[in-house]
């Protein structure tokens, strides 16, 4: 879906498909040389970061597996609650791997700081951070994020990945919603 099928329900595009495949092109290239020779594996955050994790691997010039895992800490707002739930677990061992963490985004960092000590107790040999954006302003929590795509000011975004009550995941750019959808 274009930003134009659903005008009306948007405020400003943001970040644009184009913008977000030239970024992860430039990222991949830097990625693959800073893990060379080492065990990468992908893991990525449901289901925000389907979208930059589909685009981003392919665009990675090495092989790279995949996990999942699914959290949730917003239920159907546009706040973070600070309560991390898992709902899938990842079925890969950490053991000696260098897990790279990719995410859709970093609002509060609550998210990230948890999982990022959640997955420094089962023996990864590295844990970093790839964030498709950032929200700086918004930062609750620092979190030590190695690569990241777009620093964005605090607005409530969709799309790429990114949802309202599960709707407008599957619009290509990154936009910011117009409050009268939520309020
Ligand atoms: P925190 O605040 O813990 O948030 O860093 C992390 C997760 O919250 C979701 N999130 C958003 N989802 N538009 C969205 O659609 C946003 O502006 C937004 N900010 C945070 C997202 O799932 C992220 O992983
Ligand atoms: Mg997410």
């Amino acid at each position: 879906m274009r930003a134009a099928d659903i005008s009306g329900d948007l405020s400003r595009i943001l970040v644009t498909e184009e913008e977000i495949t030239a970024k992860l092109d430039e990222i991949a290239a830097q990625v693959a040389a800073d893990y060379e020779g080492k065990d990468l594996l992908l893991v990525g955050v449901l289901k925000g970061a389907v979208m930059v994790m589909a685009d981003f691997a392919r665009a990675l010039p090495v092989l790279a597996p995949m996990d999942w895992m699914a959290v949730s800490s917003y239920g159907a707002g546009t706040r973070s609650s600070g309560v991390v739930q898992i709902r899938k677990d990842l079925d890969t061992d950490l053991h000696d791997k260098h897990v790279l963490i990719v995410e859709d985004i970093i609002d509060s960092g609550l998210t990230l700081s948890w999982l990022l000590e959640n997955f420094a107790s089962r023996g990864a040999a590295s844990v970093e951070v790839f964030a498709l954006l950032r929200k700086p302003e918004a930062a609750k929590v620092h979190v030590d994020c190695r690569y990241v795509g777009f620093d964005i000011p605090t607005e409530f975004v969709v799309g790429y990945g990114l949802d309202y009550a599960e709707q407008y995941r599957n619009l290509r750019d990154v936009a910011i919603l117009a409050p009268h959808v939520y309020s």
